[in-house]
């Protein structure tokens, strides 16, 4: 473990008008920050702050916490728990930013970032980045409701040539937003081309509020080298945390997994999704997590087709024992065809 990055990733932040112990936080991802994976996280620690998975800003106002796929929360976790909205509309977003702050959420984030059809043909998500004075406006609107820590996540642009995300993120900061997360990426690059660490060097330098980088960071040696050729005041980690939850306790507390972790990990997510939800639901989002899990083994594809058609827990639980039994050797980075 390297200390000198886990005194970095340790120094506390401050942000709006709250203070976060660690510097590693954990990214909206929908289908998998949900209540149950969030649950494996904290029992770990090491983070400053978790997200919900993206909830629409229409719905919010309405939910029932108990009944909501995504807009559902345990207590105590709401001290350091974001919850991430997405929307196209000044007053929606404002309205549903006040329930959060009234839930008691340690803060609300703006989805400006989601390039999938389904939410940017609402004009929502990255398709704001379109039209940068609407986004701008969704900001300002949300800063005057709350006021509690307001976060916009965002990527470089609609397209390459026409933002320049450092221009971007001065609006936010104008705005009212008390930090950046930034993924350097365009819309239609979703994940398949490396994401341009330089523009998050460009957002931090544009800024005063803290900025979070994201993107492909996948162990130490990553965090060392963004935090290093950026700059950026923190990392929001996306896809390595859903294969190792334990990743923010590793890195900013010096907890040691052993060898066991990866089918204990299994065991663990799924005894708690099948507390929190229905059991078909529970299985088809222990598949999903699956994939980013196998994502970690040299034979990964394989383990992977086994849990997808294992039809139940125990079946799943044979599957795992039936691999990890067997010593499967880590791959030396996340298999990037799972890892999607
Ligand atoms: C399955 C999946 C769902 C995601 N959903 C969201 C989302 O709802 N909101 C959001 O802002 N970003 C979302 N993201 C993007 C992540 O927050 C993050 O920016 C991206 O995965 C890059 O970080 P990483 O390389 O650490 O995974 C999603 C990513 C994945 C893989």
């Amino acid at each position: 473990m390297s200390i000198q990055l886990k005194h970095r990733l340790s120094t506390p932040l401050r942000i709006g008008n709250k203070t976060i112990s660690k510097r590693l936080i954990l990214a909206p991802m929908s289908g998998l920050t949900h209540v149950a994976f969030r649950e494996l996280v904290a029992r770990y620690g090491g983070y400053g702050l978790l997200y919900t998975e993206m909830c629409s800003a229409k719905t919010v106002p309405h939910e029932n916490r108990y009944v909501s796929p995504v807009f559902r929360w345990r207590d105590e976790e709401l001290p350091e728990l974001v919850c991430q909205i997405f929307g196209s509309e000044p007053g929606v977003m404002a309205t549903a930013a006040r329930r959060i702050e009234a839930e008691g959420f340690w803060g609300v984030d703006m989805n400006f970032g989601c390039s999938v059809a389904a939410i940017c043909k609402r004009n929502c998500g990255a398709a704001l980045l379109k039209t940068p004075d609407l986004a701008v406006e969704i900001v300002q609107a949300v800063r005057s409701a709350v006021s509690i820590p307001v976060i916009v996540k965002f990527r470089t642009g609609w397209e390459e040539r026409k933002n320049n995300p450092g221009d971007l993120a001065r609006r936010f900061e104008d705005a009212g937003a008390d930090a950046l997360i930034f993924h350097p990426r365009v819309a239609p690059d979703r994940r398949s081309r490396p994401p341009k660490w330089e523009n998050i060097a460009r957002v931090k330098q544009a800024v005063s509020i803290p900025v979070f980088g994201n993107g492909e960071v996948f162990c130490q040696a990553d965090a060392e080298k963004m935090l290093a050729a950026t700059g950026c005041d923190g990392i929001a980690l996306g896809r390595i945390a859903v294969a190792k939850p334990w990743v923010f306790a590793q890195w900013t507390d010096g907890f040691e997994p052993d060898g066991e972790i990866h089918r204990k990990t299994i065991k663990q997510m799924l005894a708690l999704l099948n507390q929190h939800y229905e059991t078909v639901t529970a299985i088809r989002k222990f598949k999903k997590i699956a994939v980013y899990i196998a994502a970690l083994f040299k034979y990964g594809h394989a383990f992977c087709k086994r849990l997808h058609n294992a039809r139940d827990v125990s079946a799943i639980e044979a599957e795992a024992d039936a691999f990890f039994d067997a010593s499967p050797e880590l791959a030396e980075r996340p298999n990037m065809n799972l890892f999607r």
